[in-house]
């Protein structure tokens, strides 16, 4: 199994005993790294950790994953062997919408991903579902603490100035707040699609 933009491996770590053999790959040597390190300190051997994107892999794999990372379907469809299936979670384009529309951020224009994106490059869909979960954030310390770990690259939100964004803050508050904290939602896009045998 490959997982492309593993980031620090801590997701595909927790897959070590699932499969015979995973590759973790990611553009960001940093990261990578990171999750070596990681598979050390856990003495698991059947995880490997390569820096890049995929384009530069040759073997063919039972299985893709991809959890909220960039990737191409033709890429995707060559590193597959027939009968292998692609795995993804995209974050959707209306993500964290009460936070965005308090900060007046743009909302993304399209979906990350379709089924039609998939049967265009020769995929059979088997399941592709749409949904949204709440994220709650139950005090101040916190909702400033993720605002300000959020940034552009991960989660296309630019991070947080106390003093820059007092009015956003406020917005999201009087819109948002409830008996358990500040309620946003992680909106996503889940797939499942084989590559005909
Ligand atoms: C939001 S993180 C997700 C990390 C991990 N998959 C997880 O779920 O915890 C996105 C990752 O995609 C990587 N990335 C950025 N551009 C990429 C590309 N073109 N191909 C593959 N990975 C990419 C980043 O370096 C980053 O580690």
């Amino acid at each position: 199994m490959i997982d492309i933009g593993t980031g620090g491996g801590e997701r595909l770590l927790e897959l070590s005993s699932d499969a015979r053999q995973l590759l973790g790959v990611d553009p960001d040597p940093e990261v990578i790294g990171r999750a070596r390190e990681l598979a050390a300190d856990k003495g698991v051997t059947s995880v490997h950790f390569e820096t890049g994107t995929g384009t530069e892999i040759l073997d063919r794999f039972d299985v893709v994953i991809d959890r909220h990372a960039p990737f191409a379907t033709t890429v995707v469809h060559r590193l597959l062997r027939p009968g292998g299936r692609f795995v993804t979670q995209q974050v959707g384009e209306h993500n964290m919408k009460n936070v965005r529309e308090s900060f007046q951020l743009e909302a993304n224009a399209f979906a990350p991903i379709s089924p039609e994106m998939f049967v265009k490059a020769g995929f059979i869909i088997e399941r592709f579902d749409e949904y949204d979960v709440d994220y709650v954030i139950h005090d101040m310390d916190s909702l400033v603490f993720w605002l300000q770990a959020l940034d552009v690259a991960h989660s296309d939100f630019g991070g947080f100035d106390s003093e820059r964004d007092a009015d956003a803050i406020n917005r999201l508050l009087s819109t948002s707040l409830t008996g358990d904290g500040v309620v946003t939602n992680e909106h996503r896009y889940l797939l499942v699609a084989a590559k005909p045998g």
